[in-house]
């Protein structure tokens, strides 16, 4: 089942996601929910609370990033679900990417994050596992285990880049977006 994405400006955005239980009701379905959801809007990533669920859990399959010449290879068999995931240990010369957000459509910016980290996190499987992680699946990890932080990756840019996208941002809030997925807008009249 495909759910609406969140989008910019609704609170559970900001908020900061608690632990996933192990009994967790309906896990696997809302994890299968995820991936057809992420598909159908063409994302690399998605985190529980831009479905609104406010829990420690993201999903992300990097496929799209090994095509073409420049593509990633490490990318083609990056799909992962993390659960409860602990990350640490980031490190070396922070690089830019320009990233974009399902939850805020229209808009990309460039990022500067680390190259590499660990982490350790819960697979589907409740299995714990942990992995050590560098390009472009590293990236993913990072804009993904913010958002079950409560940070977007708006909060890492300068103030000055903030303060000139705030027009688009409030239209975005208010259901002003051309994203081609269902969305949840906070501020739709
Ligand atoms: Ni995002």
């Amino acid at each position: 089942m495909i759910l609406p994405i969140v989008a910019y400006g609704d609170p559970v955005l900001k908020k900061k996601a608690v632990d996933v239980e192990p009994g967790y009701e309906g896990l696997q379905a809302l994890i299968a929910d995820m991936f057809e959801t992420m598909y159908r809007a063409h994302g690399v990533g998605l985190a529980a609370p831009q479905v609104g669920k406010s829990i420690r859990l993201f999903i992300v399959d990097a496929a799209p990033f090994a095509e073409g010449e420049d593509g990633d290879p490490s990318c083609r068999d990056f799909k992962r679900v993390f659960i409860n995931p602990v990350l640490f240990d980031e490190e070396g010369e922070e690089w830019a990417f320009e990233e974009g957000c399902l939850s805020i459509p229209g808009i990309r910016e460039e990022v500067s994050r680390k190259p590499t980290l660990k982490i350790e996190y819960y697979d589907e499987n409740w299995e714990l596992i942990e992995e050590e992680l560098d390009g472009f699946p590293a990236r993913i990890v990072q804009h993904e285990y913010d958002h079950i932080e409560g940070v977007l990756f708006l909060d890492r840019i300068s103030a000055f880049r903030r303060t000139l996208l705030r027009g688009k941002l409030s239209d975005i809030s208010a259901g002003i977006a051309d994203a081609e997925y269902k969305m949840k807008f906070p501020k739709k009249k």
